[in-house]
């Protein structure tokens, strides 16, 4: 069954927190240290979502963010009932402490039942003061392991790039506990992230793999939207055959442009993908 197949995968790691404490700044200072230098020159084709690898200890580990506004993402996505994060990063700047969104994203992260570690952001900055944080969160019940308590809190700038290796390390760390596994050898299935109507291309859908493998020539449905895979790119803007568990990828060929936070399946047949969109579309 099922069951035998299971191997491991990477984390989807969502970063949440205030306006201006920094969410961009930790997701671009990630991406341009993490990504190849060769690879650089794709990035600004962005898909919303992308994969790093980094080292921890002596093994290399696969970490997907989701670049996105965390708010939204994870609003539009339960809104959807799906769910794709695995670990959120509560971001705080320490120049600023706990605010209003801060104590909104712990809300998020908590209904959706996915570890927390908060990040520090700005110990650069002068009047940074990491104890107030760990003290102002402690009161909505979020204390650190410092403190006795269980979620990590790391200090880290993303403007000089301080701690962010020790962060990488402990999602990964964080990811382990969670023994996060899918099946790669049954036909896809997986969510939406992001999706836009390109003039020369059509309609372009970023969605996240969170089960089977995603090929080219796949057929798809996503609600009363079908297609076939016509070309996959990753989030370097490289053209890919195929995409595993955890993997983001941009695909073209849909007949719709889809919503955030719906689900695709893949089907056996063209006919089998058309026929379930147009039962879906009847509702
Ligand atoms: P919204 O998406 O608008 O909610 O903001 P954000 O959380 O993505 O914050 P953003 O990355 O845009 O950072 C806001 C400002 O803080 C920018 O001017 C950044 O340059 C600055 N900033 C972010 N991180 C750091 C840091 O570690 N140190 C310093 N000194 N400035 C930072
Ligand atoms: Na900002
Ligand atoms: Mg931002």
């Amino acid at each position: 069954d099922d069951f035998d197949f299971l191997t491991a995968r990477a984390p989807v790691v969502t970063i949440m927190g205030h306006v201006d404490h920094g969410k961009t700044s930790l997701l671009d200072y990630i991406h341009k240290s993490k990504v190849a230098a060769g690879e650089a020159g794709g990035i600004t084709q962005g898909i919303g979502a992308y994969q790093v690898s980094t080292m921890v200890g002596d093994e290399e580990k696969e970490i997907t963010f989701l670049d996105t506004p965390g708010h939204e993402a994870f609003s539009a996505m339960r809104a959807r009932g799906a769910r794709v994060t695995d670990i959120a990063i509560i971001i705080v700047a320490a120049d600023d402490g706990m605010r209003p969104q801060t104590e909104e994203a712990v809300s998020h992260a908590r209904a959706a039942d996915v570890p927390i570690i908060v990040a520090v952001n700005k110990i650069d900055k002068e009047g940074a003061n990491p104890d107030r944080v760990r003290d102002e969160m402690s009161r909505i019940g979020v204390i650190s392991e410092e403190w006795g308590g269980d979620i990590p809190f790391m200090p880290i700038s993303a403007k000089t790039g301080e701690g962010i290796d020790d962060l990488l390390e402990t999602i990964s760390l964080t990811a382990e506990l969670c023994e996060l596994v899918a099946n790669p050898d049954r036909e896809a299935q997986g969510t939406v992230i992001e999706a836009f109507l390109d003039k020369q291309r059509g309609p372009m859908a970023t969605v996240l793999v969170q089960a089977g493998t995603l090929r080219i020539g796949d057929a798809i449905q996503i609600g009363g939207i079908y297609g076939k895979v016509r070309a996959m790119e990753d989030s370097q803007g490289t053209k890919i055959d195929e995409a595993g568990p955890s993997v983001p990828v941009q695909i073209m060929g849909l007949n719709g442009v889809p919503i955030a936070g719906e689900e695709f399946t893949v089907f056996a047949s063209d006919t089998m993908a058309r026929e379930k969109a147009e039962k879906v579309q009847e509702e």
